[in-house]
């Protein structure tokens, strides 16, 4: 069972705190795709039915006459006799319906080279691409991973392999040989897709080299067999004979014409690694028609999106959930035209998204809070040179938004008019679970507010019983919901213990939340050892055995520090072994960030790491975490009384604030 810090404690509201709220304008209600409240009472008096029509708006090669079988908790199925191609949605039907001619991708890479692509090219593409696959072997059933920069041979990979049934397992391109390698080992995969590089802050960002050291881990031998690289960056890699081939080498000998199978809508879909509270990442595992349902109509309601005229761009990479739901999935499989940009909005300064948003005419703009903090640092000057006009929808994902951010974005990027949608929603949800629809919502800054048509959330104690409203508590999700993560690839048992132990048949999210007097809700982060950096999830426990792992480290504790920008930041305490003579205190700071970005990647590098003699402990030997993340943010450490030790406190407090 999942451990908890505590019993959440309620948080009532501070006076006026919610005085200000944004109605919709009576134009954007006027135009919005959803302005009937009914939908929410509808969707609620019978969810299945609601879910089914949402479904039946996608093309379907074998109608299902099931929607839900639940007979089995935890392991849901949506669907399950209904059969479709999930990458035909996303092209073939867009391109019958006379709409190949639609712009799918404006692409931006970093150092300035565009592309265009429609629908009619991107699915020729796709099926080039599927038929260069089946030629390598892949067929219904197989998992290929993906190690790729943000490009669009990122996009046609994913929709190649499961238009043929396969699965994708999509590995940021920020991961460490070593976080590749275990993610390949666990899907075991038999291809890797990847490219030479990418471009990143200027800089060619090498991927191919960290495929060959991954596979060259624990004497090799790993299950894949070949490796298929794009070129973009051209920078020179080695390619091993009979194991790996260009891209655009192999490409030009397949055809256009392919013809897409039904797969049944319980296919998986795709296996997704995030951190959990132990050392090992989690394979979230989706499959195919509840998880395009969701995604899509999400997409559709949340943005008020309107795929003829509107220009949608979501700053996610693949290697998130947000990318596969709401840059590949959602917007494609809704005819949508998105921009996808390679790199980072600082290059070459801090106006790229705002010069990007000027040139599409980004109608629709969705982006995480971190980055909202770093653009708000940098100043206002900076959005206010561009026209921005565009914009009618603006987007948050990843954290809660702090009312702060959520005003400079409304007036800064939104020009005081943009509706914001603070949407809440997890790996493991696939889609958006709770979020304002625009056209009907009074907008709260710094709450993702109603739960979606069709889905139940309940707040409950830690009894299971839903708290009154200004209250705080657990986030639960009542029923089953289509694109709900289907297991934990390979660990069913871990599955069950994670998000069903804890409240039978209702899943729980590992978030805290509360109610207000509105029935509103607002998030208030983890309550477990899953820590949000830059709206990444990272998992203490991963940290950890990362660091204990250097020679010279003996013990450590992780925790996750509010930061200003980050949202949080790793703040590391470590012991070292006192036999070892490897690593001097001084050097040891510097040496253990580079470990462990070495080992997991560099959004795992720690802010801080402080090297302590001994951690703070109970008398039952239990690392007291709690102290340290308080320690981590100047505050006041409170009682101390039932460590084993009192003194240690002192001596850690001393060297956290400098203090020799
Ligand atoms: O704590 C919640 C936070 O991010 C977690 C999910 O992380 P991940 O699976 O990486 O997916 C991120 C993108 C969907 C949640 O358990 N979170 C995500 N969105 C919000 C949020 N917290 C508050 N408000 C949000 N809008």
């Amino acid at each position: 069972m999942t451990e908890l810090h505590g019993t959440i404690e309620s948080h009532p509201l501070n006076p006026g705190e919610e005085a200000t709220t944004y109605p919709p304008t009576p134009e954007f209600r006027a135009q919005a795709n959803i302005n009937d409240s009914s939908v929410y009472w509808r969707a609620a008096q019978d969810p299945e039915a609601y879910w089914a029509g949402r479904a039946n708006e996608l093309r379907w090669t074998k109608p299902f006459t099931e929607v839900l079988d639940w007979s089995n908790p935890p392991f849901a199925k949506w669907f399950a006799d209904g059969e479709l191609n999930v990458a035909a949605n996303c092209l073939d039907r867009h391109v019958a319906a006379g709409l190949g001619d639609r712009v799918a991708i404006h692409f931006e890479g970093e150092p300035g080279d565009t592309r265009s692509i429609t629908y009619a090219e991107l699915t020729s593409e796709v099926k080039r691409a599927a038929n260069m696959l089946t030629s390598l072997g892949v067929k219904a059933g197989d998992r290929v991973a993906i190690y790729m920069p943000m490009i669009p041979e990122a996009v046609i990979s994913m929709l190649a392999v499961v238009r043929l049934g396969a699965a994708h397992s999509v590995v940021f391109g920020g991961f460490s040989a070593e976080s590749l390698r275990a993610r390949i080992d666990d899907a075991e995969a038999e291809l890797v897709i990847t490219a030479d590089g990418g471009y990143r802050k200027g800089r060619v960002s090498a991927l191919k080299p960290t495929v060959d050291d991954a596979l060259a881990l624990h004497g090799g031998g790993s299950t894949v067999q070949k490796v298929l690289v794009v070129e973009r960056t051209a920078q020179g890699v080695a390619m091993e004979a009979g194991r790996d081939l260009w891209w655009h080498e192999e490409i030009p000998s397949f055809d256009d014409q392919h013809e897409p199978l039904g797969f049944p809508a319980e296919n998986p879909l795709f296996i997704l690694y995030t951190s959990g509270t132990t050392g090992k990442p989690k394979g979230i595992l989706h499959t195919s028609g509840g998880y395009l349902t969701q995604a899509s109509a999400t997409h559709r309601d949340v943005f008020d999106l309107k795929p003829e005229t509107d220009v949608y761009w979501c700053t996610a990479d693949i290697g998130w959930i947000t990318g596969h739901s709401y840059v590949v999935y959602g917007p494609l499989a809704n005819g949508a035209t998105q921009v996808i940009y390679e790199g980072t909005p600082e290059t070459p300064d801090w106006g790229r998204w705002w010069s990007i948003i000027q040139k599409y005419g980004v109608t629709i703009f969705y982006t995480a809070p971190t980055a909202i903090r770093a653009c708000m640092k940098v100043g206002r000057q900076v959005p206010e040179q561009y026209d921005l006009s565009s914009i009618r929808v603006l987007g948050s994902v990843g954290e809660p938004i702090n009312p702060e951010a959520w005003r400079w974005y409304h007036e800064v990027i939104g020009a005081g008019s943009a509706p914001i949608v603070d949407t809440w929603w997890q790996t493991e949800t696939g889609a958006i679970m709770i979020a304002p629809l625009p056209g009907l919502t009074s907008l709260k800054p710094g709450s993702a507010q109603v739960p979606q048509p069709g889905i139940d959330i309940s707040i409950v104690n830690d009894a299971g019983d839903r708290v009154d409203r200004g209250q705080g508590g657990l986030l639960t999700v009542r029923k089953p919901w289509p694109s709900m993560v289907r297991g934990i690839w390979g660990d069913p048992d871990r599955f069950v213990d994670t998000y069903w132990s804890q409240f039978g048949d209702r899943y729980f999210a590992g978030d805290g939340a509360r109610v207000d007097e509105d029935g509103d809700v607002w998030l208030m982060g983890r309550v477990d050892d899953v820590m949000n950096v830059s709206g990444h999830r990272l998992s203490t426990a991963e940290i950890e055995s990362a660091l204990v792992e250097h020679h010279a480290v003996a013990e450590s504790a992780v925790v996750g520090a509010d930061d200003e920008t980050t949202g949080q930041a790793v703040v590391a305490y470590c012991v070292l072994k006192s036999q070892q003579n490897i690593l001097s205190e001084e050097d040891a700071e510097g040496e253990l960030k580079k470990h462990v970005a070495a080992q997991i990647g560099a959004i795992a590098r720690p802010r801080n790491i402080y090297i302590v003699n001994e951690l703070p402990k109970t008398r039952s030997g239990k690392i007291v975490r709690r102290i340290l993340k308080q320690l981590a943010e100047g505050k006041d450490v409170g009682d101390t009384s039932t460590l084993a030790d009192t003194m240690v406190m002192s001596v850690i407090q001393a060297k956290v604030s400098g203090i020799k």
